[in-house]
């Protein structure tokens, strides 16, 4: 059984999640305005794997035996000057992310909840992830810096993401 604490940290995670895709979404409307398909394209993965991520946590609540309550989603910036200030806004997103996701791992630590750390840990490997593939394209777009070749080639290479569920044990 999943103790209060627990279960209203991990629906804020919930909200969270869904937030990520919400502003993945913006950007992803942000991009496609400025003619940058390949960009949008990987904005869109980014928006299925962040509703996915939200609907582990829920998947998670329920197994456990607790209650998920939804609350009212922040509205996202949808501008922004620049793709390297979007993908600058994303890191520092995806690192406030890494932080919420370590203060649920403390959290079940301080409760004794095993079932939830153990959970938790397939999102601490994730956000390495997360963290190192924006942080890739951040270099890349500082290095372009006006260059617009620069940013059709990197654009096109952004297009070819592929976004495939995980196995349903991952
Ligand atoms: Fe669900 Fe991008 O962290």
């Amino acid at each position: 059984m999943l103790k209060k604490k627990m279960q209203k940290a991990l629906n804020e995670q919930i909200n969270a999640e869904m937030y990520s895709a919400y502003l993945y979404l913006s950007m992803e409307s942000y991009f496609q305005s400025i003619s940058l398909g390949g960009f949008a394209s990987w904005m869109r993965g980014q928006v299925q794997e962040e509703l996915m991520h939200s609907m582990k946590f829920y998947d998670f609540v329920n197994e456990r035996g607790g209650r998920v309550s939804l609350d009212s989603i922040n509205k996202p910036e949808t501008s922004w000057k620049s793709p390297l200030a979007a993908f600058e806004h994303i890191l520092k997103h995806e690192q406030l992310v890494t932080s919420l996701i370590n203060d649920l791992v403390e959290l079940a630590i301080g409760e004794k909840d095993h079932a939830s750390n153990i959970f938790l840990q397939w999102f601490v490997t994730e956000q390495v992830e997360e963290e190192a593939s924006v942080g890739e394209i951040v270099d890349k777009l500082k290095l372009i810096q006006d260059n617009s070749s620069g940013l059709f080639l990197l654009d096109a290479e952004m297009g070819k993401r592929v976004f495939t569920l995980p196995q349903a044990s991952a």
